[in-house]
């Protein structure tokens, strides 16, 4: 038997650091043990209240009035008592964006998000997305084995993003170099963000001058009439918030169809759609763990807990989908889960999002045969932090099924060298 996952120092279950990226469901345990919602910490010296019931997680992501998004209401942070080079400030701390606003900023913020996202047309995506997975399978279908997440998932929505974000060529390389310092949990990541947004704001620029049929273009140009300031943070958003959360679905669909053999089979003998195991694997595994942070406008009460004002709330999206209390074999289809969150904030680009998935995992398939899992007897171990459920690595093993048909072209396209 192991010893249960250690505590932090003042007494609460560790959401972040080595034990968490490696037995994340015990420490989900030892939260629900302090029943609705519990104190966790989510960084070194930063606490938080984390709900893992599916009912009131349900009820606090539909109670805007009492709920707020804006963490300028974080007291820890007016005070001066997060440090400063936090790790979860990149997530947590405001912007003018979607994000962290409420009310009537927040519905003119979401309709332009959700305008500009619906322009997206889906036969372009998925087309965007298959050449931008046949570029990166290029690159490894003669080596016989990847690693999934630096060779394909991570890099799949960077590609995408700087199409749809309208990106020249020439500053794709520099904007997919930007996301992958952005989404590594080092130091790096803080300097990531600032030429990402370097990046965001040349293109803003360059799109104020000739706009094109782009995400950018259609953001800065929207009747809601967004500041440069605004429409920046408003794509950084919709970037941050995309590129983890899609290689992490990725990976989790693809491991789930690499392992379970009633996937498998099913899947081989086409009575199982990838679209069906890519909704299992947002059940078992959303990519984004907790997260959707909110705060109470006033000292109130969720179930009957007792929660003060000022006080950063999250989701665990994980522990409420695999809430006990939730009925067994719910199915493939069910769509009770909240990994997309539920409420006003809920994830605008949930369709988008699964276009990407599932054309990106098809093509996977259609041009590797045989592929396996080089260690299917562990769990991956996850990227550190308390926000993603994303596996660090996952090494697969596989031969080309059709290497003639791979398009020459993709092999020097985009991406990362
Ligand atoms: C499998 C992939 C994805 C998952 C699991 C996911 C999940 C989520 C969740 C849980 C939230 C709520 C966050 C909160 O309230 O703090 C959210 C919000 C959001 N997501 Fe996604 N997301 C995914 C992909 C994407 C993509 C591809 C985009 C952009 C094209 C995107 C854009 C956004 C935006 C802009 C918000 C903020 C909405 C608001 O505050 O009103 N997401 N997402």
């Amino acid at each position: 038997m192991t010893t249960p996952p250690p505590l932090s120092p003042s007494g609460c279950p560790v959401l972040h650091g080595e034990t968490f990226a490696a037995r994340p469901h015990e420490v989900y345990q030892q939260l629900r043990s302090a029943g609705t919602v519990g104190w966790a910490e989510i960084a070194p010296a930063v606490h938080a209240l984390v709900v893992t019931d599916h009912r009131a997680a349900v009820a606090l992501l539909n109670d805007p009035r009492t709920y707020s998004k804006d963490s300028r209401r974080w007291a820890d942070l007016t005070t001066g008592r997060v440090p400063p080079d936090s790790p979860v400030l990149a997530m947590m701390a405001w912007r003018p964006s979607v994000l962290y606003t409420d009310g009537e900023q927040h519905a003119r913020l979401r309709r332009a998000m959700e305008d500009c996202l619906a322009r997206i047309d889906t036969h372009a995506l998925r087309e965007i997305t298959r050449r931008s997975a046949l570029t990166l399978i290029a690159r490894v279908i003669g080596n016989g084995g990847a690693d999934i997440m630096a060779d394909f998932a991570d890099v799949v929505p960077m590609l995408v993003f700087a199409e749809l974000l309208g990106c020249p060529p020439e500053m794709t390389q520099r904007m997919v170099r930007a996301c992958q310092h952005l989404i590594s949990a080092g130091p790096e990541a803080a300097r990531g963000g600032d030429e990402f947004a370097g990046i965001l704001a040349e293109l803003i620029q360059l799109r104020r001058t000739r706009p094109g049929q782009d995400l950018t273009s259609w953001m800065i140009n929207h009747d809601a009439q967004l500041s440069d300031e605004e429409a920046l943070h408003q794509l950084f958003c919709a970037v941050g918030a995309g590129i983890i959360p899609v290689a992490a679905c990725t990976a989790w669909t693809l491991h789930l169809l690499l392992r379970d053999d009633a996937y498998a089979g099913p899947l081989a003998a086409g009575t199982l759609t990838v679209r069906r195991a890519l909704n299992k694997a947002l059940w078992e595994r959303p990519p984004m763990a907790n997260f959707s942070v909110h705060f109470a406008r006033h000292d109130t009460y969720l179930n009957g807990v007792g929660l003060p004002g000022g006080v950063p709330i999250l989701i665990s999206h994980a522990a409420v989908n695999t809430d006990p209390s939730l009925p067994p074999d719910l199915g493939y289809d069910n769509q009770a889960h909240l990994a997309w969150s539920t409420g006003p904030h809920r994830c605008p680009a949930s369709s988008q999002a699964v276009t990407i998935v599932q054309t990106a995992v098809e093509t996977i398939f259609d041009q590797l045969w045989d592929m396996a899992l080089v260690d299917d007897s562990h769990e991956p171990l996850l990227r550190h932090g308390p926000f993603h459920q994303c596996p660090q690595e996952l090494r697969v093993t596989f031969r080309a099924k059709k290497p003639s048909r791979l398009p020459a072209a993709t092999a020097s396209a985009g991406g990362t060298s």
